[in-house]
């Protein structure tokens, strides 16, 4: 785990967000074998608002009322979920993705990004992936003050 935080670290050295953010996704991906998409959503006034991924294409925009991401966003708490079938609102960018992992991002006590990622297999996100997804957010917003994102 620390050997793949030290990696994320150095990726987030990247001072170019859009940059940082692609290879961090594409890093991410990478190193499970078992994703079919891992990216970022931008938290906007109005919605989300797809950001750097790896994976097929997805939806662009994304209601504070739907999907996980949605539910991300009204609990302010990651969501990992075994099926994602049986969330009444998730929404299929992929129909391969049978379960999901959202963690999210603050800068100033505000969520301005999630991280989003997906497994063709049920079940697939453990406790474990989402404690590191959680230190990855917190990279991510040392990032953002490092080199002034927001
Ligand atoms: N499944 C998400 C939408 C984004 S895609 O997974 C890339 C959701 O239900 O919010």
């Amino acid at each position: 785990m620390n050997v793949y935080i030290e990696q994320v670290k150095a990726i987030l050295e990247e001072e170019n967000m859009i940059a940082a953010l692609s290879n961090l996704s594409a890093f991410i991906k990478q190193e499970d074998d078992g994703l079919n998409w891992a990216g970022f959503y931008f938290v906007t006034k109005t919605d989300m608002v797809l950001g750097p991924f790896q994976g097929k294409v997805a939806c662009t925009h994304i209601p504070f009322t739907k999907g996980v991401l949605g539910s991300t966003y009204r609990s302010n708490n990651p969501q990992r979920i075994d099926n994602v079938h049986a969330i009444k609102d998730h929404i299929a960018c992929d129909s391969a993705s049978n379960s999901e992992l959202c963690v999210p991002v603050y800068h100033n006590k505000q969520m301005v990004l999630i991280i989003d990622l997906d497994s063709s297999s049920f079940n697939h996100f453990t406790k474990e992936d989402e404690e590191k997804m959680l230190q990855v957010a917190t990279c991510i917003e040392q990032a953002i003050l490092q080199h002034s994102w927001y």
